[in-house]
């Protein structure tokens, strides 16, 4: 039985709502997901939002609200973001519910029970921002706490930590020996380095606090050792990952977990984050939670660490009030236009500067608009005039030439379809698998324009007016619907709708329309056209957006 391919994003605080950031890492984790479905392979697709801890029981104070009301609204907000974007996820997780708070407190016990977690009373300055307390390694060379930390204040306080330096060395041996355990590999070696500095003596606090008082913080799953107490929220969170995958927490042996759990949980297990929470949540917690509560080597999951969308080289953020909101852009775009900028303006793994006009100029009425819309509309709109609709293969091996003073125009179809269509199908898995998503639509892109301009040099109005070269007129034909059809399969990943209506156009596979079985990518085989296929009416699929800024 093959295995199901599991993915999961980070789940999203629910203190404000959705930014152009949090959709970023939805559509990609969408996209690999989409991709893999694509390949025929079984997915489970777990994204989610993360309802309890101080900056969310913060936020509902200052609106006047209870925190579990306020948690509610933002949550819609996040829910109806990705129905908006064609988000298309197997799980939901909302770390209030029930089932989750389960298995944080079977695991709590478990670890408690083992002796990996103790009472201890700490003074400190703690970060409230942060919700953590800071050590001398948090200040800058000036010797203050910088402004990521936000309001620092001294605290003494007893609470629950959780042995983690004890499992250091576990760490430091299971990323030496796992290359590919964070992708891409200059995160792997931040995390390993960050890894070296762990100090072994708990004094420095290298273990890991994992409780808040209900006298201070009472929005979060109390400890099932001790009532006074709630888990801390990054605890508590990181866990969703297997308690909506359906995680037992009584069985300690992993390998007696639950079929359902097993299937899906490997060390394929790939988990979508931002830059900055692999350092330490993911990639320091995480896993050494994972291996406290006896999860194998083999059975770590992978890291795919994504950069930051930046505003002019500077932050998202509230108070600098430069937020760009998604719900406006995919008004005013559409969702695939705003899911295909995502992702083909940045490369997965560095920050790039979000700019609206490379969206609507760039990415939409050139790419989207001139290129591909421009390919169906015309491809669709000449079988119509030229050949009732009806597509046939013709001489396949037609050549076009025209001399001129310039030097002439020469094309090909053997060369077309060998040099771009089947070079990109060839090209377009090893770009997917290695997660080069910028690189593989460039090329998808790049196949687009060779087959506008295999129409203007092989010019079928002129074929059309010579009835010795009908067979050349239609193979042209044939090849730019054949290529639009191959081109559908590949950008269904990122476009969607666009695929949708491709096929739609194209009269092809109605009886999958708005599924996205529809899509496979064993169809991306140039030939799967057969003759005498009767194409539809052209319709625009990207209509013009004048004025954009
Ligand atoms: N709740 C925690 C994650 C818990 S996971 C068990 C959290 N939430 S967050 O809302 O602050 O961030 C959620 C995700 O969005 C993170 O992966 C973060 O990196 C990502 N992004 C937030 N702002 C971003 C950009 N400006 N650009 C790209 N992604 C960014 O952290």
């Amino acid at each position: 039985m093959p295995k199901t391919f599991y993915i999961t994003t980070a789940i999203d605080y629910t203190n404000s709502p959705p930014h152009i950031g949090h959709a970023y890492e939805k559509v990609l984790a969408d996209v690999i997901a989409r991709y893999h479905r694509l390949k025929g392979e079984k997915v489970f697709y777990l994204t989610g939002v993360d309802q309890h801890g101080q900056k969310v029981q913060q936020s509902a104070a200052k609106a006047g609200v209870p925190p579990a009301e306020f948690v509610k609204g933002i949550t819609q907000k996040f829910v109806d973001l990705w129905k908006k974007l064609d988000v298309k996820y197997d799980a939901w997780a909302e770390t209030i519910d029930p089932r989750h708070k389960r298995v944080v407190q079977g695991m709590l016990q478990r670890l408690f029970d083992a002796g990996q977690i103790y009472k201890d009373k700490q003074t400190g300055y703690y970060s409230v921002r942060q919700e953590q307390f800071l050590t001398d390694k948090e200040r800058g060379p000036d010797g203050e706490f910088g402004p990521e930390w936000g309001q620092v204040e001294s605290r003494e306080e007893e609470n629950y930590y959780f042995k983690l330096s004890q499992h250091k060395d576990w760490l430091l041996r299971y990323i030496d020996n796992r290359k590919d355990a964070v992708i891409p590999d200059f995160r792997q070696t931040e995390l390993r380095n960050a890894v070296e500095k762990i100090s072994n003596n708990r004094q420095s606090g290298s273990d890991l606090c994992i409780s808040r008082p209900k006298s201070r913080l009472d929005w979060g799953i109390e400890l099932p050792f001790d009532k006074d107490f709630v888990t801390y929220v990054w605890f508590d969170a990181l866990t969703n990952y297997i308690s909506f995958a359906g995680y037992d927490p009584k069985i300690d042996n992993y390998e007696k977990q639950p079929p359902e759990f097993r299937d899906r949980w490997t060390k394929d297990t790939l988990q979508v984050i931002g830059k900055d929470i692999l350092v330490p949540a993911h990639g320091i917690y995480w896993l050494i939670m994972l291996h406290a509560i006896g999860f194998p080597d083999d059975a770590m999951p992978q890291l795919l660490v994504h950069g930051w969308w930046n505003i002019s080289g500077a932050k998202m953020s509230k108070s600098l009030g430069n937020i760009v909101d998604p719900f406006a852009l995919a008004d005013k775009y559409g969702s695939d236009a705003l899911r295909y900028y995502l992702i083909s303006d940045i490369v997965a793994g560095k920050d790039a500067d979000f700019s609206e006009e490379r969206l609507g100029e760039d990415r939409y009425n050139n790419d989207l608009g001139n290129s591909l819309g421009n390919l169906l509309n015309r491809a669709l709109g000449m079988v119509e005039k030229y050949s009732a609709r009806i597509v046939s293969r013709g001489n396949q091996d037609a050549v076009f030439e025209e001399k001129s003073a310039e030097g002439g125009k020469y094309a090909s179809l053997a060369e077309f379809r060998r040099d771009f269509v089947e070079a990109c199908v060839a090209h377009y898995p090893l770009m997917m698998d290695s997660y080069a998503f910028q690189l593989s639509l460039y090329e998808v892109f790049h196949v687009v324009r060779s087959a506008n301009f295999l129409v203007d040099v092989a010019a079928p109005w002129k074929l059309a007016k010579q009835k010795a070269r009908l067979a050349d007129l239609n193979a042209v034909l044939y090849h730019v619907i054949e290529s639009v059809r191959i081109i559908a399969v590949l950008i269904s990943p990122v476009l969607p709708k666009a695929a949708h209506g491709i096929f739609d156009q194209l009269n092809w596979k109605m009886e999958l329309s708005g599924k996205e079985e529809r899509f496979r990518l064993d169809d991306a085989k140039w030939g799967g056209l057969p003759d005498g296929h009767v194409v539809g009416k052209p319709v625009p699929l990207f209509p013009k957006i004048e004025a954009i800024l």
